[in-house]
């Protein structure tokens, strides 16, 4: 079976307790449990979160014969050529995943590290945002 990583970087263990405009009310266990009930088995669905940047890294060099990663770096997205490196290694699928509009929201927000080398991004819709992205994952199979 492929294996997905759903990599979540910091503060989304936080899900639940952070500003609803942005990231919705879901808590992360209630997104790992959606994601389950839409793969149907298709995947091996790995979830793994981390507040620590090094741990993300390790995570994604550890992780190079996966099928794709599902990545939210969480601010991260905005500050870390040590993610941008790591994921530069991996040459299975790599998807951009965010809750909120990151494009649309403050200015630093703008700074993203990682998009240019993803095969795709979904942000905006919540939790919505990592059901699409694998389901566009599902259609790529
Ligand atoms: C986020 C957007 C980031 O700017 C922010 O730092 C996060 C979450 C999102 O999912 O919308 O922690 O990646």
């Amino acid at each position: 079976m492929k294996k997905v990583l759903i990599l979540n970087g910091p503060n989304l263990n936080m899900l639940g307790k952070r500003p609803k405009e942005h990231y919705g009310s879901k808590t992360l266990q209630d997104i790992e449990n959606l994601l389950l009930n839409q793969n149907q088995g298709m995947f091996a669905l790995e979830f793994y979160q981390s507040n620590y940047e090094g741990d993300l890294v390790t995570k994604i060099q550890n992780s190079l014969d996966y099928f794709a990663i599902l990545l939210n770096p969480g601010a991260y997205t905005h500050t870390s050529i040590a993610i941008r490196d790591a994921l530069e290694l991996f040459s299975g699928f790599k998807i951009e995943v965010h809750l909120s509009s990151v494009d649309e929201r403050e200015a630093f927000r703008q700074m993203n590290f990682i998009r240019d080398i993803c095969h795709k991004t979904f942000s905006g819709k919540q939790e919505q945002s990592y059901l699409e992205a694998l389901q566009y994952l599902k259609n790529l199979v």
